[in-house]
Parts: C-alpha cells; structure tokens; sequence
C-alpha cells in the first residue's frame, strides 16, 4: 500500500461523475470509481483511475469498494454522487430512489465508519426544497417539504450525513445542486428533447406547457464550485451550499426552440397542458447562491449560455453514437 491519499467517487461513471473524475485525475489525485454500471465509454484504467463495480445499496457492494480503494493507499476524501438521477422514473417506482439515492447513502456511511474515514462530500439536490413558487430559497430555508421521491430521499440522505457528523465524521459537505448540463448526458430535459426530435423529426412535443422556468448551471463550471467549497475551510463540521447561476434560468418553451434551431429547423414543436412536466416536477424555483458567492466562485456561463452550449456537446454527442 503506497501512502498517497486516494480520493473515492461513487457514481462516477454517471454524468457529473465522468467530469468529476477527470478533474480530480487531473490534479494529479489518485482517484477510485465505484459504481453498479460502467456504461458511458470512459477509457479503461489506461488513465490510472481505478474503477470498481458494485452495488452501494448493499453493505457487500460498498465492503468490496472500500476494500478495493483501501488496497491503493489511505481514502482521505469521499464524493457520494451514486442516486437515481432519474426523478420521474421514481415518482413511478419509488423504490429506485429508496434504494439507489437513501440506502447507497446509508450504506456508504456505515462503511465510512467501518473504516474511519471521516470526509464526506454529498450531491444534493435543490429538489429538497419542494415547490416554493419561484421564491428564491437560502440554505436555511424551511420548512423543507420535497415534492418528489427523488427529493424526499436526498433529504433524508442530508439528514442521515448530519447525523454522522455528530459522531464519526469530521467533516460533510452537502452540495444542492440545481440542473446541471453538459456531457456525456444521461438524463435531463435537453437529452429528452434531442432524442425524440431525432425519434419523431419534424415535431417536438414538450412535456407540460413549456412555461416550467429554472437555472442551469453547465458541469464544468458546477465542479468548479464543488472544488471551491472542497478547498474552503469548514465552518463547522457540517455545512450546506446551493451551487447555481446568478439568473432567474430559462423556460423549458425556449429550450424546445435552441434545440429545434440546432438540431432541425422548422420542426414543430407541440406543447402539452399545464405548468409542470410531470408529477413531482417543480416547475419554477429560485436560488439564493449567496454563501457560495462569500468563497469567491462565479460561473463562467449563465443558465443561457450553459443551455446553448450543452445543447450543441448533445447534438454532437448523438451524432457521433449514430456513426
Ligand atoms: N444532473 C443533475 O442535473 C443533478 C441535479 C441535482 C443533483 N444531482 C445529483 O448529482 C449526482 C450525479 O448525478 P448525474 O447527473 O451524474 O447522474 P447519473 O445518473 O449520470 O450518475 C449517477 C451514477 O450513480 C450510479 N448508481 C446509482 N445507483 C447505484 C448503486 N446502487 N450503486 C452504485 N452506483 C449507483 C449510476 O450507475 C450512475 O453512474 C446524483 O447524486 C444526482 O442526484 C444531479
């Protein structure tokens, strides 16, 4: 075993993670993956990451990646990003948010434990917030009543790492992400509005009436501000940022319309009734990024150009799939 510290991700196959990874990577970091599915095509351990199958639901999944990252050198810091991102897939099924946001949580903090690894960094969700109208929200904000499974199991994953702050961890960083966008995507409303212009050409059907309006931060920028919290001293052993752009974001009914202009001009795009995409989708809020603004960080896009950008990475993204 070498002495150099190793940084774990879990889920850092997804999206965010991929990016995560890479960042770390290359600030010369050792870094070891787990996650359940190696689906996104990231070049095997050529790089030197190290990359570990397992289920994090499940007290064996996470004993085999902690062992596995252990073998390489000491953990010295841990990035949960492992969830079902998916959160309309779980207002269907909420065992998929049970099990893959709460219980890979809950696990991975008994195997901290374990192991007496004491740094937890945690991608929330502005989704704990529920729907508070567009009212913009600080990290103090209550009463907290999330308005889908996805956000009620972010909150009581949330819950569950300030609990551990009081006893075994030293130090937990709860990161409320709002939409984020980028590549390689693997869910969210751009990917859905490429594909299924690409499915139907011609018409674009929108979930919802396209009025539903939030922020959206690109991924390269999003890390930036996780690494601008993770190199900030702590103020206590368990502190909470929204990470977000300083805009009031763009509506879905625009978003439809770059797509189109990207991918097909002219094609129709058809709404459907009602402010909300689906059960559990918020259709508005608003962030106050304030206490993250205090560390110095800015993105480098607004939810606009973030949007405009992601939508083009995606396009490119497909089209090199259709090849
Ligand atoms: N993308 C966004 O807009 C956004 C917004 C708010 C919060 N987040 C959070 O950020 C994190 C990363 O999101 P993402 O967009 O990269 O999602 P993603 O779906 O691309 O990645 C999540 C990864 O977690 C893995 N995973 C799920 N269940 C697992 C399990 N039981 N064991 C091991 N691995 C498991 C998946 O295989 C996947 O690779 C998630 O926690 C998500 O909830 C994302």
């Amino acid at each position: 075993v070498n002495a150099t510290p190793v940084t774990v991700v879990t889920g850092g196959a997804g999206f965010i993670g991929t990016n995560l990874v890479r960042r770390l990577h290359s600030e010369g970091r050792r870094v070891v993956v787990l996650d359940k599915v190696f689906s996104i095509d990231v070049r095997p351990s050529a790089d030197g990451v190290i990359r570990v199958p397992c289920d994090l639901a499940e007290e064996a999944g996470v004993e085999r990646g902690l062992a596995a990252a252990l073998a390489i050198g000491p953990i010295d810091d841990v990035w949960h990003l492992a969830a079902n991102s998916d959160v309309r897939a779980g207002t269907y099924d909420p065992e998929l948010d049970l099990r893959n946001t709460f219980m890979t949580t809950f696990e991975l903090l008994r195997g901290l434990r374990r192991h007496g690894i004491r740094r937890l960094r945690f991608t929330s969700s502005s989704a704990i917030y529920g729907d508070l109208a567009g009212i913009p929200v600080s990290e103090t904000a209550g009463p907290l009543l999330p308005i889908s499974n996805y956000g009620a199991m972010k909150l009581a994953s949330e819950a569950q790492c300030s609990a551990a702050a009081q006893d075994y961890l030293e130090r937990v960083d709860l990161l409320r992400l709002p939409n984020v966008v980028g590549m390689p995507a693997t869910h969210g409303v751009i990917l859905d509005l490429v594909d299924k212009l690409l499915t139907t050409p011609g018409r674009l059907e929108v979930l919802g009436d396209g009025s539903q309006r939030k922020p959206y931060l690109h991924v390269d920028d999003l890390i930036s501000a996780m690494f601008a919290i993770r190199d900030h001293p702590a103020e206590g052993r368990v502190q909470a940022f929204n990470i977000g752009p300083d805009d009031n974001g763009v509506t879905v009914k625009w978003i439809a319309q770059r797509v189109v202009a990207r991918i097909q001009p002219g094609a129709r795009i058809v709404f459907g009734a009602g402010g909300r995409g689906w059960l559990g989708d918020v259709p508005q809020y608003a962030y106050s990024t304030q206490r993250l603004r205090l560390l110095g960080w800015l993105p480098e896009l607004d939810s606009a150009h973030a949007v405009e950008l992601a939508i083009d990475e995606i396009a490119r993204q497909r089209s090199s799939a259709f090849q």
